[in-house]
């Protein structure tokens, strides 16, 4: 669809795009602009792009199929890299700031706190899937058993959206939004899916 020239240029373009959010918080920071909870504003902001690149991410291959480009699929890894770059940044902002890395209190949040609980295990899902993301690692494992691992993104998904639902306190507006985009991401798998079997049978390959 596009030459190889435009997507040498895509890949860093995408790469840059994607530190913008950080860049953008880094300057607040500085410019001590975080308003009257700095803590808070760290925590949801950094949230805020865990999702959106987690969404961005799922959002891959659905556009891929509705447009048949093929092309989209060499940055997946690094959205999700992103989602992954994010969510430690989130991890850390809590960990750091709202903890002060005291790991018993950690722990005991993790265990009293279910939108936390939900967050956390969210967060260990992503591990494997980041330490697999490479070449190497898809050959290790073998294609088949690589796409089942990766298949985790789909719960990390839905964990992430739970865990916004479950910390808002009344507009439960946003978190929505996030829920019926990735209803959306994910219906579109299953109903891809199903049709494709359905097709195999009517064609008369499966018995
Ligand atoms: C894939 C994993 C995760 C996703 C997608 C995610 C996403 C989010 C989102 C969207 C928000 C709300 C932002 C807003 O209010 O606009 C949020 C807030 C928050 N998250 Fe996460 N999160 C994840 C993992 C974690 C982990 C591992 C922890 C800590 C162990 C955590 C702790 C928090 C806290 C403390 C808040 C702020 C709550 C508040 O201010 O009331 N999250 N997160």
């Amino acid at each position: 669809m596009l030459s190889p020239a435009i997507h040498k240029l895509i890949k860093p373009a995408i790469f840059v795009v994607a530190l913008v959010p950080l860049a953008w918080i880094i300057y607040r920071t500085v410019n001590n602009d975080l308003g009257a909870n700095p803590i808070e504003t760290l925590n949801r902001y950094t949230g805020d792009w865990v999702l959106r690149f987690l969404m961005i991410t799922l959002a891959v291959t659905p556009l891929r199929k509705l447009t048949g480009w093929n092309g989209l699929l060499r940055y997946r890894r690094m959205l999700g890299l992103f989602a992954f770059f994010y969510v430690c940044l989130h991890f850390l902002s809590y960990a750091w700031l709202d903890q002060n890395f005291v790991l018993t209190d950690i722990i005991k949040d993790v265990i009293k706190r279910p939108y936390i609980t939900v967050g956390f295990a969210s967060f260990l899902m992503l591990i494997p899937l980041a330490v697999t993301s490479t070449n190497a690692m898809v050959r290790r494992l073998g294609a088949k058993r690589w796409q089942t691992l990766h298949r985790l993104v789909y719960a990390i998904g839905i964990g992430g959206v739970v865990h916004f639902l479950w910390l808002v306190k009344s507009d439960i507006r946003e978190p929505l939004v996030y829920a019926i985009i990735l209803t959306l991401l994910l219906g579109y798998r299953f109903w891809t899916r199903v049709h494709s079997s359905q097709n195999t049978v009517a064609s008369g390959t499966v018995p």
